[in-house]
C-alpha cells in the first residue's frame, strides 16, 4: 500500500538543488558559497510530496516496512539496490534487542548480510556501522567480527571508516568509548564512489605551487578535500536537533557522506535495521529512494513524521559540514 503523507508540500526538492558541489576551479568562492549555502541552521528546505509505501515498491520515494528484515530483504529481487546503510543491534540489551549468545547473533547477521548481497547490484556498496560488543567487561570490536562475514560473501573492503564524536559514557575501568567505525564493503572491483559532493575545506586552501612550470597556481584541489576515514561528526545525544526517543539513532549527516558518494539521484538505498528512518532521510533528501525495515512500530511512527517534516520543511538535521564546538579553554585547563 502506498499512502501519501499529512503534511502538505510547498516545492520540490529545492534542497538537493544545493548538492552534489558544482564542478569548478573557482577556488575558495566556492567554499565560502557553500558553507552560507549549507548554513549553520538545522532546518532542512522543504521537499514536496513524497510518495511512501509500507511494502516493497522501488518507484516510492520511500519505503517504511514496520515487521523483520528478512521478511522485507525476500521481497526484494536479485541486484536492484544500490547501497545498503545500517547500524544493527549490537547485541549489548538494548531497549529494543534481546541479548543472546555472539555465536547465534552472528550467524543471524550473516543470514541478514547474505540476503543484502543478493539485493545488491554489481557496482553497489554496504556500509555496515557497529560498535562493540561487550561481554563480562571484556570490549569485543564488532567490526573485527563482521570483517570475515562480508569478505567470505565475495564483497571487497574498500576502507574501515573512524567515525569518532565527543559524547557518551564516562568509564571508570578503561577508556572512554569515543569511537564506532563503519565497514564498506562493494561487490565488484567497478564501483560507484564520487567524493566530489562530500570534499571538505582544505586546511591551507591558498597554497600555491611555489616552483616549476605550474608555480603560482593553487597547489590543492579548490573544490576542498577528500574527507578522509577518520569522520568527526556528532552523535545524537540529548542537545542534539535529531534526538527522538530511539536510543541510539545515527546521525542523518553520516548516511548522507555515504548517500552522497556511494550512489546517483535515482537509486534505491536499503536500511534493513532502519530504526528511526535516518538513512531513509539523508537518502530522499538527496533525491535517492530509501527503503528501510523497523520491527518497532513506534519507530515506523517517528520514521513517518521526520519525512512528512522533510515534505514541508520542518525538519531539523544538522547540516553536513557544520563546525563542531569546541569549549573554550579556562580554568584549570587555560
Ligand atoms: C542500532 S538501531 C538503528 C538505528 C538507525 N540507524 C537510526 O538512525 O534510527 C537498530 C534498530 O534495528 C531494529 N531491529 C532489531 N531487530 C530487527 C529486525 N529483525 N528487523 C528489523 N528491525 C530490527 C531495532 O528496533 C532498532 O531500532
Amino acid at each position: 500500500m502506498t499512502i501519501a503523507l499529512e503534511l502538505q508540500a510547498t516545492s520540490k526538492r529545492q534542497w538537493s538543488a544545493g548538492w552534489p558541489l558544482p564542478q569548478t576551479s573557482r577556488g575558495l568562492k566556492v567554499i565560502e558559497q557553500l558553507t552560507a549555502a549549507r548554513g549553520t541552521n538545522s532546518l532542512r528546505p522543504a521537499l514536496g510530496v513524497l510518495e511512501v509505501s509500507n511494502i516493497w515498491a522501488p518507484q516510492a520515494d520511500a519505503v517504511l516496512f514496520n515487521g523483520d528484515c528478512m521478511t522485507l530483504l525476500r521481497d526484494i529481487p536479485d541486484e536492484s539496490v544500490q547501497l545498503i546503510i545500517s547500524s544493527p543491534p549490537y547485541n549489548i540489551g538494548k531497549s529494543y534487542e534481546k541479548r543472546s549468545p555472539l555465536a547465534s547473533y552472528l550467524e543471524w547477521q550473516s543470514e541478514v548480510l547474505r540476503e543484502c548481497a543478493r539485493v545488491l547490484q554489481p557496482g553497489g556498496s554496504i556500509a555496515w556501522q557497529v560498535g562493540n560488543y561487550v561481554h563480562n567487561g571484556e570490549v569485543i570490536p564488532l567490526d573485527a567480527l563482521f570483517w570475515p562475514i562480508l569478505h567470505d560473501l565475495g564483497l571487497i573492503s574498500r576502507n574501515r571508516i573512524i567515525w569518532t564524536f565527543d559524547h557518551g559514557l564516562h568509564a571508570t575501568k578503561r577508556f572512554s568509548g569515543r569511537h564506532e567505525t563503519v565497514l564498506w564493503f562493494t561487490k565488484g572491483t567497478e564501483y560507484q564512489f564520487d567524493v566530489d559532493p562530500i570534499r571538505v575545506p582544505q586546511k591551507y586552501p591558498n597554497k600555491r605551487y611555489f616552483k616549476g612550470p605550474r608555480k603560482g597556481e593553487l597547489s590543492c584541489n579548490p573544490n576542498g578535500k577528500n574527507p578522509g576515514d577518520v569522520w568527526v561528526i556528532p552523535n545524537v545525544k540529548n542537545n542534539h536537533p535529531e534526538k527522538t526517543n530511539h536510543p541510539c539513532s545515527f546521525p542523518i549527516e553520516l548516511a548522507e557522506r555515504l548517500v552522497l558518494s556511494m550512489s546517483r539521484p535515482g537509486d534505491v538505498v536499503l536500511d534493513p535495521f532502519g530504526g528511526v528512518g535516518s538513512t531513509v532521510v539523508a537518502s530522499v533528501l538527496h533525491s535517492r529512494h530509501g527503503v528501510m525495515a523497523e520491527l518497532d512500530e513506534e519507530y515506523i511512527k517517528i520514521a513517518t513524521d521526520r519525512l512528512a517534516r522533510a515534505q514541508e520543511g520542518t525538519l531539523l538535521a544538522r547540516p553536513m559540514g557544520k563546525p563542531i564546538y569546541s569549549a573554550p579553554t579556562v580554568g584549570v585547563f587555560g
